[in-house]
């Protein structure tokens, strides 16, 4: 048996790369597919648990998730420790997964002026509460996902991880920017080196990986046991099964785009699903060179089968040739039978 890269607790990790949680990007269908293509376990769009307790039914595609993205984690957003252990502990008693990570590093203004997501990095009181009742209220592993600090003048990293894992966290994710730089600049990875080294806990390393050799270099700078990839993945979800953009066939694209469309259009109601699909294929597209008239036309489609006549003819246009080798055209839709949210 392969040996486990690094574990969250007891739960063994077999791969050191990963999809980063996106609001908006990473739901099921998406999880599910970069899961098959090799992201070591799945972590949700944050969960935002004051909206869970406020509204009877908080939006079930936000919560829904596949047995095959096991390991598989909530992460919860909030500025109130008792509400997010609440929330947590019935979160648990009807999904079961397999840990729950904490959000301390969105920096959406309107999460941050409540004092939730990246803000929580201010108030270490609030962050210590938010673990240790958390940690009490659910049977599984806790998890913190944070940023460098607020801004230059408050890099605080070091003292938040510190006491996450003194409150019992079993993994620690940094994405090397502060709050103030939201996703501008360049992330910095020597504070991912500089925890890795103090933490007695796995380490995430996240922040500008662009390409495989950004993966290898983030790892050898900073010795940090595994990787997390946001917008890169958006566009090049292959990176996961170990290929560069460039590398990736276009028969492969298509075959992926076409599995992605219909999981999607199944799991959303209406046409939700065919209009947050609009944002991947345009990123998958990107580098073919179409006319943007072409995309214009591909962005307006309102139904699943003009979409994949569509994608047909550009296919054919551009010369896509052959089979998958990750086998998509064979693969069952796991959302056809998904209660539409
Ligand atoms: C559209 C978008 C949504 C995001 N949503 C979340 C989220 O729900 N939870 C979270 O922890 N981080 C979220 N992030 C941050 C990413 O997980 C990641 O930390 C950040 O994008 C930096 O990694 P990258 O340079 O590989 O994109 C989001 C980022 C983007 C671009």
């Amino acid at each position: 048996m392969t040996e486990a890269a690094f574990s969250i607790a007891d739960i063994p990790i077999y791969g050191r790369i990963l999809l980063a949680p996106m609001d908006g990007i990473s739901d099921a269908p998406f999880r599910c597919i970069t899961r098959r293509l090799g992201s070591a376990y799945t972590v949700s769009e944050f969960i935002n648990t004051h909206d869970f307790s406020k509204l009877r039914h908080y939006q079930i595609a936000r919560l829904a998730f596949q047995e095959t993205e096991r390991p598989f984690g909530f992460q919860l957003l909030d500025n109130d420790a008792g509400r997010m252990a609440e929330v947590g502990a019935r979160l648990y008693e009807l999904f079961k997964p397999d840990f729950f990570d904490i959000n301390m590093g969105c920096c959406a203004p309107r999460v941050t002026s409540r004092g939730a997501g990246a803000c929580m990095m201010r108030n270490l009181d609030l962050i210590r509460d938010s673990f240790r009742r958390l940690g009490q209220a659910v049977p599984v592993p806790l998890t913190g996902k944070m940023r460098l600090g607020w801004d230059e003048t408050d890099l605080n990293y070091r003292a938040v991880a510190e006491a996450v894992v003194a409150e019992g966290a079993r993994l620690v994710a940094l994405h090397g920017r502060t709050n103030k730089m939201k996703y501008g600049g360049k992330a910095r990875w020597e504070p991912i080196r500089e925890l890795k080294q103090a933490l007695p806990v796995p380490v995430i390393g996240n922040g500008d990986v662009n390409n495989l050799a950004d993966a290898r270099r983030l790892f050898e700078e900073t010795g940090c046991d595994g990787i997390m990839i946001g917008r890169a993945a958006m566009a090049n979800p292959w990176i996961f099964a170990g290929l560069d953009r460039d590398e990736v066939p276009i028969a492969e694209v298509f075959a992926l785009a076409r599995y992605q469309v219909r999981a999607m259009h199944a799991f959303y109601p209406g046409e939700k699903g065919l209009v947050a699909f609009r944002k991947f294929i345009k990123a998958y597209l990107a580098p073919c060179g179409l006319p943007y008239e072409k995309i214009v036309q591909l962005m307006k489609v309102t139904e699943l089968e003009g979409l994949l006549e569509m994608l047909a003819d550009i296919e054919a246009e551009l010369g896509g040739q052959g089979q998958s080798r990750f086998g998509w055209e064979g693969l069952a839709n796991p959302f056809e039978k998904e209660q539409k949210a």
